[in-house]
């Protein structure tokens, strides 16, 4: 498996990053990118310079997966989005080494933190289905996962839980907040507690 920088005008590499996100979020999320259109138009976006994409490929250029970065805070936070594995390659470890492609990649720059947002839509979590006012602390802080979350998929690379936005998509759909530190005094100390 190889890690290339996402070339925009690649009409065929494009095509294949859309319809892998397409594939990906149908299951929990089908109306983010609900055409090949839509899906493209996500992937033009990452043309400017406040923005990175990797892309997964296996020995036959076939495209595994892709990840996106969106430069903000002045380049002090970086927003992973989006994340999609083509479904049948799930599980086998390219979610995990986009991401750390993507942390390598962050580290040449002034970032201090990635953070992402990951909703829960579908009653994934603990936290779906509930009124989280007035503690949504309390909540978060005894989450479990109910239905394949990837809040744990990002909890194994390191990132920490670090907010939610309650009824981000409608009454009991949160959206989950989560970063991990790009500093390597902070990311030495996490190392020598045991924690990655
Ligand atoms: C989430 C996603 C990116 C993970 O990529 P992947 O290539 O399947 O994951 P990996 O094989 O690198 O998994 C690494 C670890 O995370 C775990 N993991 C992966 N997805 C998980 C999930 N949904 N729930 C719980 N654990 C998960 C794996 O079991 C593995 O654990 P291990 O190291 O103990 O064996 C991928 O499943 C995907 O594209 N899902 C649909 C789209 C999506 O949800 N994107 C993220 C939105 S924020």
């Amino acid at each position: 498996m190889k890690i290339l920088t996402l070339d925009p005008v690649d009409d065929a590499m494009v095509k294949q990053c859309a319809l892998i996100l397409m594939r990906a979020f149908k299951q929990h999320h089908p109306l983010a990118w609900p055409t090949l259109g839509s899906a493209k138009e996500e992937l033009t976006a990452f043309s400017g310079e406040d923005r990175i994409a990797l892309v997964a490929i296996d020995s036959q250029t076939q495209v595994l997966g892709w990840v996106g970065a969106i430069r903000q805070y002045a380049g002090h936070a970086w927003e992973l989005h989006p994340l999609a594995v083509d479904p049948p390659r799930q599980l086998q470890g390219v979610g995990s080494l986009l991401v750390q492609a993507l942390l390598e990649s962050l580290s040449k720059t002034k970032a201090s933190t990635l953070y992402l947002l990951t909703d829960d839509e579908n009653s994934q979590t603990s936290l779906a289905d509930l009124n989280l006012y007035p503690n949504p602390m309390t909540q978060l802080m005894g989450i479990t996962n109910i239905n394949h979350h990837p809040f744990e998929f990002y909890l194994k690379l390191g990132f920490c839980i670090t907010g939610v936005i309650p009824d981000a998509n409608g009454p009991g759909k949160p959206d989950i907040l989560m970063s991990k530190s790009l500093l390597k005094s902070v990311t030495a100390s996490a190392s020598d507690t045991g924690h990655s």
